[in-house]
């Protein structure tokens, strides 16, 4: 594997925090040099000041700067990842975003970091169970879920909602794996109709944050650890910004917005914190 030079790492790492936000720290020369080793060879260059200056000066479409991007992300991700937090959204979030969907006539989620879906996924199923336990199916088809992700291939499994045996292993309940899938091939597949209660777009965190209406819920799970202070200031306020009043934000749980945003009030549930807008 071609190592990278100690300017060529300064080059990189501003390149990849300008383009996606994420910071890396001293020492990280390793994950540069493994993560952009195919794309080395892939575009021909022969040095990763190479591969900088085609990203920076070769590539108007911007085809380069999502490569690096994409291969830049973790999108490490599991269906109900945290307990915690999945019995706080099954026991409090999702009987009150069926309550103001039918209430309002609608209500609104965003998985912010959505990566391969597993996690808007993982909600879509528990308001289906709510709503049918409701004897209302269709009840929950008027919460609308918004799935982004800066990650092109992340966001094409979403779209695709096809897993792996792995994939498929990694937190989802045998009931629920039986009630909403069915198996293709090596792949198995999310409900279809079900599916369609998701849209997936590609949207970096770092843009302005223009939506037509504002949030009940926001799942921004496990990316602001990627990020410098500075940028998750200025994530939060702008998250705090579209939730409405009394809306809530979940982080993972290795993640604090404490010393970054005044915006919300902080609480717990059984071990989860809770982030809601004041
Ligand atoms: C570790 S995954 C977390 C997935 C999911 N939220 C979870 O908790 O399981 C982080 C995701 O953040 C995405 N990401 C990183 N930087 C981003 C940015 N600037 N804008 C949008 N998404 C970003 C990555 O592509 C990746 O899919």
């Amino acid at each position: 594997m071609l190592k990278i030079t100690e300017p060529e790492y300064v080059l990189m790492k501003k390149y990849i925090e300008e383009h996606c936000g994420i910071y890396l720290e001293r020492d990280k020369e390793y994950l540069i040099e493994s993560r952009l080793s195919d794309l080395l060879s892939e575009t021909g260059c022969k040095s990763f000041q190479e591969l900088h200056l085609k990203a920076r000066m070769q590539d108007p479409a911007g085809e380069l700067r999502d490569r690096i991007v994409d291969a830049m992300t973790t999108n490490e991700t599991s269906w109900f990842r945290d307990k915690n937090a999945w019995d706080y959204l099954t026991e409090v979030t999702v009987p009150d975003l069926l309550h103001r969907s039918s209430e309002t006539g609608k209500a609104r989620v965003w998985s912010a970091a959505a990566s391969s879906g597993q996690e808007a996924y993982s909600l879509v199923m528990l308001l289906d169970e709510a709503a049918k336990e409701r004897g209302l199916p269709s009840l929950s088809e008027r919460v609308e879920i918004l799935g982004t992700d800066i990650s092109s291939s992340a966001l094409s499994s979403a779209i695709a909602a096809q897993y792996d045996t792995i994939a498929m292993n990694r937190g989802l309940p045998q009931e629920k794996k039986t009630n909403y899938f069915s198996k293709a091939g090596k792949f198995w597949l999310f409900d279809q109709e079900l599916k369609k209660r998701v849209r997936f777009e590609k949207f970096n965190l770092q843009d302005d944050f223009i939506f037509a209406d504002f949030f009940d819920l926001i799942l921004c799970r496990y990316v602001s650890i990627y990020f410098s202070e500075t940028f998750k200031r200025e994530l939060f306020s702008k998250i705090a910004g579209i939730l409405k009043p009394g809306g809530v934000l979940l982080l993972g749980a290795t993640e604090s917005l404490r010393e970054f945003s005044d915006d919300f009030e902080i609480s717990y549930y059984k071990g989860a914190v809770i982030n809601t807008k004041k």
